[in-house]
């Protein structure tokens, strides 16, 4: 994994990364361009959230009123059922609360809303969070916040890391519109590709290339050079950057609907910037599927009918007025695309050709080009076919 305090978060099941207000902001920015209504009218929830000081909520909470929300709903999750633990103090503005008890502080989750003026000053935002504890921790398959989910059109928020898979099915399984947080490796599982497939979900607009910065509690272990590269951007102290994060969601934006501006098949063989592909008499065909290999975005041929193989990071410029998904070159070959699966002996030999030495080279795993003679395992491919 390119990015070791994911992997580390991983490990630990430390799941608090705190998402930056800017990074929200060009995000919803990107639907509001597309569409200025999309939350007009709309109940929004923000569960697996920290509302005291979560940038989600300050940043829906404030805009309130310009979003035409109908009603905002933030849970927290009690600070003794995280899995990380880090000396936690409740908030002066939850202290000085009228409802502040100390025996649920650390027990209990809880419910911000704002659907009202309260204070009288004539509008509605952050200065009209009504709260109080939930009944329990605040874990969002709880009772209680299903029953916020069923009562939400839009869910947003950066869920636990460690939950991801659970928490997306949590969202899909109730039909909701959503604009969630994730690592850009969910794309493969099998439970979230299918969904990128039949366009039930997308990348969002922020796209991959962009590093996001991580808010983390004091005392949290942060590679250095992560916490440098989060100074470079300007988040200096408890700040990590996380460079293998997108948004992915449901909501409509812009720049999906852009096509990728490509050359033929014969420009592409003849003016590629890619040495793997300038100068080849045709693109490598794969001895295990009845698609091509391409092995950059950019080298796709816009006049290739058949099916071709591409980087995940493809689906940052997917439009699909242009193509459409048909599978992912994967073990279980669950889109019926594979044309060979090969014996153990063939895994063998073909590991014993390519290293000299004993070992199996798992080429179901994969996408497989015959190269220089030698069955050649491609990086991680999606099957996509032009419309
Ligand atoms: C990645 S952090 C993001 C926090 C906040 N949404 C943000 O973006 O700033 C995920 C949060 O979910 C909380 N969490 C972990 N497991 C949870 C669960 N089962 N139900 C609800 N929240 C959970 C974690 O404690 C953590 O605060």
């Amino acid at each position: 994994m390119a990015n070791q305090n994911l992997s580390d978060a991983k490990k630990t099941k430390n799941d608090e990364f705190y998402t930056q207000f800017h990074d929200i902001e060009i995000e919803v920015n990107a639907y509001l361009e597309y569409d200025p209504n999309v939350f007009r009218g709309k109940t929004v929830l923000l569960p697996c959230d920290d509302p005291e000081w979560s940038n989600f909520t300050k940043y829906f909470a404030q805009r309130f009123q310009v979003l035409g929300l109908k009603k905002l709903i933030s849970t927290s999750y009690a600070p003794d059922s995280k899995r990380f633990k880090y000396g936690y103090q409740p908030s002066l503005f939850e202290q000085e609360s009228p409802q502040f008890d100390i025996s649920k502080t650390q027990t209990h989750g809880k419910i911000f809303v704002v659907d009202r003026d309260i204070t009288g000053d004539g509008k509605v935002d952050y200065q009209d969070l009504d709260w109080h504890y939930l009944e329990g921790d605040g874990d969002f398959r709880s009772k209680e916040v299903c029953k916020l989910r069923d009562e939400a059109d839009i869910i947003v928020t950066n869920p636990p890391f460690s939950l991801f898979r659970e928490f997306l099915a949590w969202i899909v399984s109730a039909g909701k519109q959503f604009l969630i947080i994730g690592n850009m490796n969910a794309i493969t599982y099998k439970e979230t590709f299918p969904l990128i497939k039949n366009n039930q979900m997308w990348i969002g607009a922020t796209g991959f290339v962009s590093d996001m910065v991580f808010g983390v509690p004091e005392g949290t272990m942060i590679k250095e050079s992560d916490k440098a590269k989060a100074a470079k951007l300007g988040y200096v102290g408890n700040y990590t950057r996380l460079g293998n994060s997108c948004w992915y969601t449901n909501l409509d934006h812009g720049r999906r609907h852009q096509p990728l501006q490509l050359m033929t098949l014969a420009e592409n063989l003849r003016f590629s910037r890619h040495k793997e592909i300038k100068g080849l008499d045709d693109y490598h065909h794969y001895d295990n599927y009845d698609a091509i290999e391409i092995p950059y975005t950019d080298a796709i041929p816009s006049d290739y009918d058949g099916v071709m193989g591409v980087p995940i990071s493809f689906l940052d410029k997917y439009c699909p007025e242009q193509f459409e998904i048909v599978g992912m070159c994967e073990n279980m070959d669950l889109y019926l695309l594979k044309t060979k699966v090969y014996s153990s002996k063939e895994c063998k030999d073909a590991y014993f050709k390519k290293f000299g030495k004993q070992g199996t080279y798992d080429l179901n795993a994969s996408g497989v080009i015959l190269k220089d003679n030698q069955l050649e395992k491609v990086y991680q491919r999606i099957l996509i076919r032009k419309k």
